[in-house]
């Protein structure tokens, strides 16, 4: 049975720039109808100008593909409501780093002092423009996304009405979070439904499914996947594709990041498909729910999702997917 999904969304897509952006853009662009584009590239984006171009570049490595990148700012607390007014219809959200914890995030946060962030926060919550956030303190790796859920909810309790959003959460601790503050939403990646740590490095280490946050425990993927194959209405796919060539994976000092673009959404449907959670929660979760969370109207795409065993290829130029070679249960017509 061939499976239809409208407007797909990926709400959290690391696309890059240069050659590997020309790789890369049109893998999603040919399966969703909108990304949500994060700002990590060095330099980071953080001028109306950066966002402009970035978003042309975006643009010229997808061609005729009907597609919407919709842009993001990385998180600086010196911007002002001012700039912030300047930049609003150009963004759809700003991604906050916590300083040194992920690729390119040196530039980002440290010590989340209230005062200091208050400014650019209550500009944010004024002009609704939702903060995406890469939760995790600089603790055991094991314990930072737990660790980080005091600063949601310091966040959560000081900006009510800022939406924050628990980016690629990976914890049972994440998932409790999200029905204790209002304006607490989060995304989950396909990897972190799929994997725990055991298959990062549980046998040989398998430097393809190596990502921050760290895949986790059983039973934090079984909390994963009860809120997304029941759709909880607060929380939304988003990739957090992150490629990064063959020789910086295959590599000590091996980056952080799991290229899953080409592969996302056929296997996010086989996944519901094998979990028995129905087609209607699949549409929510990878459109509906963003939608309203974001409130957006993505362009109208219909993909269709058609059951025919497909072997993914080993690479893409220089970028190892996951599942390279592997055979899945879902191709896109
Ligand atoms: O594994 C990751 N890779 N996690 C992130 O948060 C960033 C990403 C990247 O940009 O490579
Ligand atoms: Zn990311």
């Amino acid at each position: 049975m061939n499976i239809t999904i409208k407007s797909p969304l990926d709400m959290h897509l690391h696309l890059r720039d240069g050659d590997m952006l020309k790789t890369v853009a049109p893998l999603t662009a040919s399966s969703f109808s909108g990304a949500i584009i994060m700002p990590n590239l060095v330099p980071p984006v953080n001028t109306k100008e950066d966002v402009i171009e970035y978003k042309k570049r975006i643009q010229e490595a997808i061609g005729d593909e009907n597609f919407v990148p919709y842009m993001t700012l990385f998180f600086k607390s010196t911007y002002t409501k001012e700039f912030l007014e300047s930049v609003k219809d150009e963004i759809s959200a700003i991604k906050l780093y916590p300083a040194g914890i992920t690729t390119n995030s040196e530039g980002g946060v440290s010590g989340f002092d209230i005062d200091e962030l208050r400014e650019t926060l209550n500009a944010m919550s004024e002009l609704n423009i939702p903060l995406c956030i890469h939760g995790e303190t600089n603790g055991f790796v094991m314990d930072r996304e737990a660790e980080f859920i005091t600063i949601y909810e310091k966040l959560a309790f000081n900006f009510p009405n800022l939406k924050i959003i628990m980016e690629h959460i990976t914890t049972k601790e994440s998932v409790e979070a999200l029905d204790k503050f209002e304006n607490l939403y989060a995304t989950i990646t396909l990897h972190h439904l799929i994997i725990t740590l055991d298959d990062v490095a549980g046998g040989m280490l398998e430097p393809h499914l190596f990502c921050k946050p760290i895949a986790k425990r059983p039973e934090d993927r079984e909390a994963l996947l009860r809120v997304a194959l029941s759709a909880h209405p607060k929380v939304m796919f988003g990739s957090d594709s992150a490629p990064h060539p063959k020789d910086a994976k295959e590599a000590s000092h091996c980056s952080a990041g799991v290229f899953t673009a080409p592969i996302a959404l056929q296997v996010l449907a086989e996944l519901f498909e094998d979990n028995n959670a129905s087609l209607d929660n699949l549409q929510r979760f990878v459109s509906d729910n963003a939608q309203k969370i974001y409130n957006i109207k993505p362009i109208e795409k219909n993909i269709i999702l058609e059951k025919e065993d497909f072997i993914v290829p080993k690479n893409y130029n220089n970028v190892i997917p996951m599942y390279a070679e592997k055979t899945i249960k879902y191709n896109i017509k």
